[in-house]
């Protein structure tokens, strides 16, 4: 399987809640392939990887017609429904299609003018993204950007919006059957966070100029990896180990890595696992940190601080770009001439580990090979099981956000007042 886990350290408690945590780990894995776990209404993402080979040459299509009138498209989505795509575009930075912008993730004025401004000087075309279709922030800055669009192209707007959302429900779901807009489904057993790999996000990244059948070939490989070794599955043993450590009182996982083009994968993380998770009272609190910049900062916690946390490395074994340190310059450096900097980079994160984990941080190691598209495939495959399970273990159901409902429940009640003063 292209992702790798080792634990360098691990102490002997850990170590002991570690095969119990295996052993259910084991149970859970197999369940959820039974369909016979917690949430398994949700779990058809795990098959999204062949499912979705059926609909590529649409989307290769749709994605053609996106880049022949388009140098921007603009991904209108919250959560599952586009931070999964940013962090893919950030990690990948594909060159040979469309750039992508992202909005409806935030009421930032500031944030949504500045992206109306780019769109009056620019070519664009519009993907509205949402599975419920009542999300308050895509929905707003969807109206904004149509409203644009109408200005700008008159009834030639209609071919440059396109939405994905559920199959039958939803208000998108009427106003593209209304318009008549093209449009993908988000399966009905997906949910949000465990989406990127349907048409979410497929197809932004294709219009981009991503791989996205290598994309699929990995995580398709990576299940059928997984399904063919359950036991000694590496993802099985992530999952084990993080609820081993969280029972041995480590309630926070720092997931840290040393290229930046994975600060998206990490936020993209923090809120697979602190959706999955974050249940009941407990779950383990999905952090990150970017290395070098986090040395300089919260490296000082991470050393010193109080011990609540564990930390997850995400190594890239071949670095994406290389350098070599150049020749000739009086600075006191003439030792590294020569040097590849991934070389210097690798010999940083050696030593971080090994400060971490005598300064008695839990240190465990994810190796990718490389960074492309067959790659990010997998890694996100993994991460989705990994959730999975370790959610499973731990007693939630993964697959469900109702703490995310409170907050939308009071925005809905403050905003039907000014709905019915207005209607007085
Ligand atoms: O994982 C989830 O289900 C959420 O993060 C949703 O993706 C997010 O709230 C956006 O929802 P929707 O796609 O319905 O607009």
């Amino acid at each position: 399987m292209p992702v790798s886990f080792t634990i360098p350290y691990i102490d002997k408690e850990t170590s002991e809640q570690f095969e119990t945590q295996l052993n259910k780990a084991r149970q859970e894995a197999e369940r959820l392939f039974e369909g016979i776990c917690s949430g398994s209404e949700h779990t058809g993402w795990l098959y999204l990887p062949e499912r979705m080979k059926s609909e590529l040459i649409r989307i290769h299509q749709t994605a053609r017609k996106i880049r022949q009138q388009s140098e921007l498209l603009v991904v209108t989505g919250a959560g599952g429904s586009s931070i999964g795509t940013a962090s893919a575009y950030k990690m990948l930075k594909p060159e040979s299609g469309v750039r992508l912008a992202f909005a409806g993730s935030s009421f930032s004025a500031d944030e949504l003018s500045e992206l109306l401004t780019k769109c009056e000087i620019m070519d664009f075309s519009v993907v509205a993204i949402s599975k419920s279709g009542t999300t308050l922030e895509t929905a707003l800055a969807f109206r904004e950007l149509r409203t644009l669009l109408y200005k700008k192209y008159g009834e030639k707007a209609h071919g440059r919006i396109f939405t994905v959302t559920d199959k039958e429900n939803g208000i998108l779901r009427k106003i593209t059957r209304d318009e008549g807009y093209e449009s993908f489904d988000i399966p009905a057993d997906v949910g949000g966070r465990y989406s990127l790999l349907s048409a979410v996000g497929l197809l932004p990244l294709c219009a981009a100029g991503a791989d996205i059948r290598a994309i699929l070939d990995g995580a398709e490989d990576t299940a059928y990896g997984i399904k063919k070794n359950i036991r000694d599955s590496d993802v099985i043993k992530y999952a084990a180990a993080r609820q081993a450590l969280y029972l041995a009182g480590y309630k926070m996982e720092v997931l840290s890595f040393f290229e930046p083009r994975l600060s998206g994968f990490a936020e993209w993380y923090k809120q697979l696992f602190g959706e999955s998770e974050g249940k009941n009272a407990g779950g383990i609190f999905p952090t990150s940190m970017k290395y070098s910049d986090d040395l300089h900062s919260m490296g000082q916690y991470m050393q010193q601080g109080q011990r609540l946390m564990f930390e997850t490395f995400l190594k890239i074994e071949k670095a994406p770009v290389d350098l070599i340190v150049s020749k000739g310059v009086q600075d006191g450096l003439n030792y590294l001439e020569g040097r590849k900097f991934s070389y210097i980079n690798n010999a940083a994160y050696e030593s971080v580990i090994r400060a971490h984990t005598s300064g008695g941080v839990p240190c465990m190691v994810l190796t990718v090979p490389a960074v492309n598209e067959y790659e990010a495939g997998s890694l996100y495959y993994f991460f989705e099981f990994a959730c999975a399970v370790s959610g499973l273990i731990s007693g939630a159901n993964p697959f469900d956000q109702p703490g995310v409902e409170e907050y939308k429940k009071n925005m809905r009640e403050l905003l039907d007042k000014i709905k019915k003063d207005k209607d007085i």
